[in-house]
């Protein structure tokens, strides 16, 4: 086929160009904010925002607690890009319109991605309010044929058949861990496998059950094709799961997932996970 819902190279770098003739700082680094952590891009300074609306070819983000701007200005110094708000597959854009930030990303001059989401743990020894630093990922809509790559390639992105077994930067993952543990947060840091499932609806028990076996420790309904476009096209990669709830696994249990909980225990680690990743920022080297 001759194209698939995404862009073209040259309409991605026409959105990128519109938003390099408004501003003269050159990001790079890229921030992505998950639920309830929308606060990250209040601590840039020197801001200037653009909601989603108002850039060239943006989707606009439809969901409570994510805000629909993206946001350029300097945290600790270095120039960064953050998108406050994130798109989803389950609001019903297609895949390759949702990491459509990444490639833009790119264009813009960023190396290196830091992406956020809240999850749900399914690793016994964790709990609500630990932060999981993602080590590796099961792309379960992957499976079934819902990769962001599918469809024609441009080398100028990047290679038809991208390696991913080593999508989570090595060195950056132990950057995070470091700067946690001089932060004092040993205690909830963790690390481990992170499983996407396109959603909306929640995992029922038997689902959660699966994913334990196959080796999940917590699970989402984002962050892999983002992360799977921003490798695509070269860019390093770190990725944080807030643990905002844990999974329901047994049928005598009374808990039940619900957003309201995802987006309260963002707001208590909300100030943690800001200091971890603007830590994070400060110390990562250009490429
Ligand atoms: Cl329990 N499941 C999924 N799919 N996403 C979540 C979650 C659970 N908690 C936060 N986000």
């Amino acid at each position: 086929p001759e194209s698939n819902n995404g862009l073209s190279y040259e309409d991605c770098k026409a959105t990128a160009d519109w938003l390099l003739a408004q501003i003269d700082m050159r990001p790079t680094v890229g921030i992505v904010c998950g639920s309830g952590l929308g606060g990250l891009a209040d601590l840039l300074k020197d801001q200037v925002a653009f909601n989603y609306k108002d850039i060239p070819n943006f989707p606009q983000s439809t969901v409570h607690g994510h805000a629909g701007r993206l946001v350029f200005g300097t945290m600790k110094g270095k120039p960064c890009v953050c998108m406050q708000g994130r798109f989803h597959l389950y609001e019903g854009y297609p895949i390759q319109r949702i990491t459509l930030p990444m490639r833009i990303f790119k264009l813009l001059g960023v190396q290196t991605v830091v992406i956020t989401n809240a999850a749900g743990g399914l690793n016994q020894d964790f709990k609500v309010g630990d932060i999981m630093i993602i080590k590796d990922h099961i792309n379960l809509p992957g499976f079934a044929g819902n990769n962001p790559l599918v469809g024609p390639n441009d080398e100028r992105f990047g290679v038809r058949f991208p390696c991913m077994s080593d999508a989570y930067d090595r060195d950056l993952q132990q950057l995070a861990m470091e700067v946690g543990q001089e932060l004092g947060y040993g205690a909830f840091l963790k690390e481990g496998v992170y499983c996407v499932l396109s959603g909306p609806s929640f995992e029922t028990i038997a689902e959660c059950r699966m994913l334990h076996l196959l080796g999940v420790d917590a699970v989402g309904m984002s962050t892999v094709h983002e992360v799977i476009v921003a490798r695509h096209c070269g860019m390093r990669v770190v990725a944080l799961s807030l643990i905002t709830n844990l999974a329901v696994m047994d049928y005598g249990s009374e808990e039940k997932a619900n957003h309201e909980e995802v987006l309260q225990t963002g707001k208590q680690r909300a100030e943690q996970m800001e200091r971890l990743v603007s830590s994070v920022v400060n110390r990562i080297e250009p490429n």
